[in-house]
């Protein structure tokens, strides 16, 4: 057996030879190099073969040892290491770290890596000023994108990416300072007083005090709500190559700053069919209203009228585990916060989903962001701050993806192909020619 493959081109006759490269294991993915398929061709003057894949359905446009999913099982592993494990036994710092390094920290590692982040979390004074532009009902993705994009001009150094100390400070930067940057985005747009970071508290315990102090001398998150938030972070890390980390990867390609790559990723996820799709999910609960109209909305559904939020996924063809963890910690969030009548719909609405032949045949189980806006909603966070809180723990998931795009000695800058169906060559017309 040789790994290889062999293609005959019934156009000429001619037999090619392409190599199989393969993953960890066989199993993990195997592809073949399809700037060799630039061989096959009809004539000399043939442009040779490419391969059409929009949306890269079927094209792996790197090597990565960050993140593996197996979508048939539901499994996903950060550099190896389970979800649940992750989940059960680490922090969101921690797992960050474990993200950007590729091996879990020692505790003195941990200690500085912590120490690190949690000393940048404070944002240059004119950031304050800069936000207040921002209309009072400006949605909070949009101010997070463009406020991480403005970065990039208090940082100038930041340009040497190839300087891996420098390429570390910003990684430190722009973990600490997403959730300060998502905070004060809310109070902006409610109108409630800026609040500075407290290095006393946790990462999650700082965002929420960040988010929801009022006038208590002395904000203590609930320690039920902040275990859960690191939990929820730890969830959203990474996802292999989705749409945010193939946005990090490609303008990270032309070699930008990292602020300006992550305001992309970030642009990637705010839409409704990535990070976007919890608010969907809430917004859609609330449109149900009652368990008694679900099945009328799946059946809408089914007409093709519009999609189930929170259903489906490009990879996972089986639950996503990501929601079985979320599903299982919700009633933790509610006895803390209070009964939600929407959990009950969802509930509904998955059990009558994954009974139907609709969602059955077409392999489609909850997503992440099934449970997450119920978790986030019952904590106290507004609908339009979902998409902000995918992209705080995202940040060093997009951050290895950069990385290691950066160091890959096999990337360039991304540049696909097309096959071009338009006009051929043709005269000009003048204007007062034209019929
Ligand atoms: N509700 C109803 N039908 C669906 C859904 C859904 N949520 N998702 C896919 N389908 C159907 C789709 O209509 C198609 O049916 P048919 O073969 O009859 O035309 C079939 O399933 C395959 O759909 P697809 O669009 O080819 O699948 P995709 O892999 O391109 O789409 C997806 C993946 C996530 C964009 C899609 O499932 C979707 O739109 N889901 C709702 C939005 C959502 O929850 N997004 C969050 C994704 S998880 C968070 C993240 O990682 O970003």
């Amino acid at each position: 057996m040789s790994d290889t493959l062999t293609i005959i081109d019934n156009r000429t006759g001619k037999r090619y030879e392409v190599p199989i490269e393969y993953g960890t294991y066989p199993t993990y993915g195997a592809a073949i190099p399809t700037s060799d398929l630039r061989k096959i061709k009809v004539s000399d003057d043939d442009f040779g073969l490419l391969g059409y894949d929009p949306a890269f359905n079927n094209t792996a446009s790197c090597k990565s040892a960050i993140t593996h999913i197996d979508g048939e099982r539901g499994i996903l592993r950060y550099r190896g290491y389970p979800i649940e494990d992750l989940a059960a036994n680490s922090s969101f710092l921690e797992v960050a770290y474990l993200i950007v390094h590729g091996e879990l920290p020692t505790a003195d590692a941990l200690e500085t890596w912590s120490w690190d982040i949690l000393h940048h979390s404070i944002v240059h004074e004119n950031i304050k000023k800069f936000m207040d532009g921002f209309r009072y009902d400006a949605h909070p993705m949009g101010i997070l994108i463009s406020t991480v994009a403005a970065l990039s001009t208090f940082y100038p150094e930041s340009k040497n990416i190839h300087d891996e100390a420098v390429r570390h400070e910003q990684m430190h930067r722009l973990i600490a300072k997403m959730p300060t940057i998502a905070a004060l985005a809310y109070r902006h747009s409610e109108g409630y007083p800026y609040t500075y970071p407290d290095n006393d508290l946790s990462y999650c315990g700082n965002f929420l005090r960040m988010m929801f102090k009022m006038t208590e001398r002395n904000y203590k998150p609930d320690p039920i709500l902040e275990k859960v938030l690191d939990v929820v972070f730890i969830l959203h890390v990474d996802h292999e190559q989705n749409c945010s980390a193939n946005a990090m990867r490609s303008v990270g390609s032309s070699f930008p700053d990292p602020y300006v790559s992550i305001a992309a990723a970030a642009a990637g996820l705010y839409g409704p069919l990535h990070g976007g799709a919890n608010e969907q999910v809430l917004r859609m609960l609330h449109e149900i209203g009652h368990i008694d109209h679900v099945p009328a909305y799946i059946k809408k559904v089914k007409n093709g009228d519009f999609r189930l939020m929170g259903f489906g996924h490009r990879v996972y063809k089986n639950y996503d585990p990501r929601a079985r963890i979320l599903k299982e910690m919700t009633p933790q969030v509610l006895d803390v916060t209070g009964k939600s009548p929407l959990l009950e719909i969802a509930v509904e609405l998955e059990r009558i989903a994954l009974e139907d032949e609709y969602f059955i045949d077409r392999n489609l189980y909850p997503n992440v962001d099934f449970y997450s806006g119920i978790i986030y909603q019952a904590m106290g966070f507004p609908a339009d701050m979902f998409s902000v809180l995918f992209a705080i723990p995202r940040t060093p998931g997009w951050l290895a993806q950069w990385a290691e795009m950066l160091e890959d000695p096999d990337q360039k800058i991304a540049r696909p192909r097309q096959v071009y169906i338009g006009e051929d060559e043709r005269a000009y017309v003048p204007v007062d020619k034209r019929g």
